[in-house]
């Protein structure tokens, strides 16, 4: 395989994993950012991200001499035969995707990129963006390819290096196949393709898990109100090959910083090119009524009746991330459930393994250990499926409660153990 020479703009959690794990392939890759402190600290290791290896593979990274960062884009460029946009792309106006960062970096590198380079789009960007990245650049002799990442939070070191698939599009069949070629090692099937199909593939893909969360939220409600149970049902699903057996727990509304993102930036492509997505509206809608499902859940719980007052009810939240694994708390639908309870007039203390006692969550005061967390609450709320909430010490909280009731919107707990500690337990899609 050949080595290249690799830049990579922008070092968030895609730009760093992308970096480090190029790196750890054997490609020389230098990284940059426009945030001199970030920087610093990077060349010296430190990694401030959570996500597991990581840290390992740029301090690996650096001791080969292969990975190394710089400040700003024009000081990585100059030699590079690749160069990766790992910039944010943030919901904008209307829902779509904001291109300013990409933009800046295509402005302060135009002059500077040596003839040949190949740019490489890998932040999730709206169909039809490498095209006008093309154009902004104005460079005949600089190609522009998509390559969409597939990384979760919380195990993007792992997902870089076993892919399920590579998605390479460039009009220019050469430059895609460079790009391809850097993740030979890997093994993985390669879809090479155009630039705007490349692109879909992301949307396509992220609105998919998306629709396919809001459906199994929406047949576990089904399943409360017809006496079936939604673990049972999921798993006799899951064993057909066509559905599999991951992404369908049910939990409170999908969230993070990609899927919320996505599905409104799909939706408005799709008003804009005069197609009604009824099927992703209506999968947002389901994730948008979800979260309030767990408000009704949990008043149903504690006040024994629908519609009961939360006025002054104290309840103690477990988990507040976006999901297990990361300490990431952007569109989490842990808070955006927090923020409705504490409309219901609700006060609210949370604990969450990734977060320090003291964190300023507006309407959550946060402690440092799920024990305190429970003192004197009317329920305590599961909202994130942190594994080791299993093995709480549920007879030492049950003593703490002022009301034996605990709300799993993550169906996490076995509702035997709590029963066992004297507690009793709501959960998803079960009687
Ligand atoms: C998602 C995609 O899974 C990645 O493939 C993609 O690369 C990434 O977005 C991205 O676009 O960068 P991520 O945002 O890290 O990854 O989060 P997921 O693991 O997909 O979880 C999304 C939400 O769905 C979370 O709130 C999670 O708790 C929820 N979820 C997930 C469930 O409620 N049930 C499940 O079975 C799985």
């Amino acid at each position: 395989m050949f080595v290249r020479r690799i830049a990579v703009v922008g070092t968030g959690y895609v730009g760093l994993t992308t970096g480090a794990c190029l790196a750890s392939l054997g490609h020389r890759v230098v990284c940059a950012d426009v945030d001199a402190a970030k920087v610093e600290r990077l060349a010296r290791g430190e990694v401030d991200i959570l996500e597991p290896r990581l840290a390992e593979l740029v301090a690996e990274g650096l001791a080969s001499g292969r990975l190394s960062f710089v400040l700003g884009a024009s000081a990585a460029v100059a030699d590079a035969e690749v160069v990766f946009l790992c910039v944010p792309t943030p919901m904008g106006v209307g829902g779509i995707a904001d291109l300013a960062a990409v933009e800046s970096v295509v402005d302060e590198t135009r002059d500077l990129l040596p003839s040949g380079t190949v740019i490489v789009n890998k932040s999730t960007v709206p169909v039809g963006t490498s095209i006008r990245t093309a154009e902004l650049l104005r460079r005949d002799d600089v190609a522009v390819v998509s390559n969409p990442e597939f990384l979760r939070e919380g195990s993007a070191v792992h997902d870089f290096l076993n892919p399920d698939r590579i998605v390479v599009g460039c009009d220019q069949q050469d430059a895609a196949e460079r790009v391809a070629a850097l993740y030979a090692r890997l093994g993985a099937p390669t879809v090479l393709t155009d630039a705007a199909s490349a692109e879909m593939v992301k949307y396509a893909a992220n609105c998919f898990l998306a629709m396919k969360l809001s459906y199994v939220n929406a047949v576990a409600e089904l399943c409360e109100r017809l006496g079936a149970n939604i673990t049972d049902v999921t798993e006799g699903m899951g064993y057909d090959k066509r559905i599999g057996q991951a992404f369908l727990n049910p939990g409170p509304g999908w969230g993070g910083s990609c899927l919320p993102k996505d599905t409104h930036a799909m939706l408005q492509v799709a008003d804009a090119a005069d197609f009604e997505f009824r099927l992703l509206r209506a999968t947002i809608d389901t994730n948008e009524r979800q979260r309030q499902r767990m408000v009704e859940k949990v008043r149903l719980a504690v006040t024994g009746k629908r519609g009961g007052s939360l006025s002054h009810v104290r309840l103690g939240l477990l988990g507040l991330t976006f999901k297990a694994g990361t300490d990431d708390l952007r569109d989490s639908p842990a808070l955006a459930v927090a923020a409705l309870l504490k409309q219901a007039g609700a006060d609210l203390v949370g604990y969450d393994p990734a977060l320090t006692g003291g964190t300023d969550l507006g309407p959550v005061s946060v402690v440092d250990d799920p024990y305190q967390a429970a003192k004197d609450v009317d329920a305590l709320v599961v909202l994130t499926e942190w594994p080791e909430f299993r093995s709480l010490d549920w007879a030492r909280l049950a003593e703490t409660v002022r009301q034996p009731v605990v709300v799993d919107t993550r169906n996490l707990l076995d509702p035997d153990v709590l029963r066992r500690a004297g507690l009793t337990c709501t959960s998803l899609g079960r009687r």
